[in-house]
């Protein structure tokens, strides 16, 4: 758990330890102080795509409830790895949830983090340890979809949840830890990082230590590397092959780029995505080309072979590029 055991993951190593260690969602956090400090914490459900900080806020304020030294008697932690049957909540949670500590005053803490992983039967089960034991213990249900909870879980708990975080708001936690392990980055590199992170801050914390460790410096083209990402360059070039070129360059030679350069074809797809959409193509063929580019997305996550899905993607911007009368670029 110490932040000095040396080669732990910077995820980890910088995990926020109290609620003003988190960037972002300061309603969410202020919220849940004022529960806190009215002593009166409902059930909660925290939910929104991962690495926004879910986990980490529940085991601040659980820490911030208990300190360190009471934290394990007073807090029963599951995740995804531990078993999620109904056979847990009649032992487990139930045993946990039914017995008042005798070492601090108070509830107790239930965290189910990733909850949206437990059967429906155990789901249905907790419905009734959640009302009965309110006096002994609150919950933290923790899930990426909210779709995956039966409707009656979700209206015991107060939900919170937690967007993507804006580039705005990861940028001073990464210097931060730019500052603390002197990581050497420039512009370009900071700025990919960000891109790529999506909002996930684990995702950039991430893509920060495997660049720094592998090349000790972060680029633009070192954190393309890093990540098995093609460079945004590379993607130009294809989209002018595509647009210009006939059907047999442009096998050839995208094959070529994708050896060179390690890509498999669903990289390359997600940004030549991104670079159809933003083509000056009139509506018609676009909506097309994006139309193809989902249906081989599909194919090639069901195993379809790449070879033939290339040509695919080479024959609609053929076709696309036939019915509109001039197109470059
Ligand atoms: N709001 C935040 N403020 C500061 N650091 C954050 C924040 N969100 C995430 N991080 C960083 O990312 C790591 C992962 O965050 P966390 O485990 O809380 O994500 P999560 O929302 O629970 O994701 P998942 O849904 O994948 O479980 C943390 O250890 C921390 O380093
Ligand atoms: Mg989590």
């Amino acid at each position: 758990m110490s932040a000095k055991i040396i080669g732990l993951p910077w995820v980890e190593k910088y995990r926020p330890n109290k609620l003003d260690d988190l960037i972002s969602h300061q309603e969410i956090i202020s919220t849940i102080q004022k529960f806190i400090d009215n002593q009166q914490l409902p059930h909660l459900l925290f939910y929104g795509p991962p690495g926004t900080g879910k986990t980490s806020t529940i085991l601040a304020v659980a820490k911030q409830l208990y300190g360190v030294k009471n934290f394990k008697k007073m807090v029963l932690e599951l995740n995804a790895s531990d078993d999620r049957g109904i056979g847990v909540v009649r032992s487990e949670i139930l045993n946990f949830a039914s017995t008042a500590s005798l070492h601090c005053k108070g509830f107790k803490v239930i965290i189910l983090d990733e909850c949206d992983a437990m059967t429906r039967d155990a789901q249905a089960a907790l419905r009734r340890v959640m009302e009965k034991y309110t006096k002994n213990v609150r919950f933290c249900l923790i899930c990426n979809y909210l779709g995956k909870l039966i409707p009656a879980i979700q209206s015991r708990c107060t939900r919170f949840r937690f967007a993507p975080l804006s580039k705005d708001q990861m940028m001073p936690r990464i210097n931060h830890v730019v500052e603390e392990e002197g990581i050497n980055i420039d512009q370009s590199g900071m700025e990919l990082l960000l891109k790529l992170a999506e909002g996930d801050m684990r995702r950039s914390l991430n893509i920060l230590q495997a660049s720094h460790l592998a090349f000790n410096k972060v680029t633009e083209d070192i954190v393309y590397k890093v990540t098995g990402r093609p460079n945004r360059n590379d993607i130009r070039k294809l989209m002018e092959w595509l647009l210009n070129q006939d059907i047999k360059y442009c096998i050839e030679n995208i094959q070529e780029l994708m050896i060179e350069n390690g890509l498999a074809l669903n990289d390359v797809l997600t940004d030549l995505y991104e670079e159809v959409c933003e083509a000056d193509l009139p509506e018609i063929p676009k909506a097309e080309l994006l139309s193809t580019l989902a249906d081989i997305e599909y194919r090639l996550n069901i195993g379809a072979s790449e070879k033939i899905q290339l040509a695919v993607i080479v024959a609609a911007f053929s076709k696309v590029r036939n019915t509109v009368p001039r197109m470059e670029e």
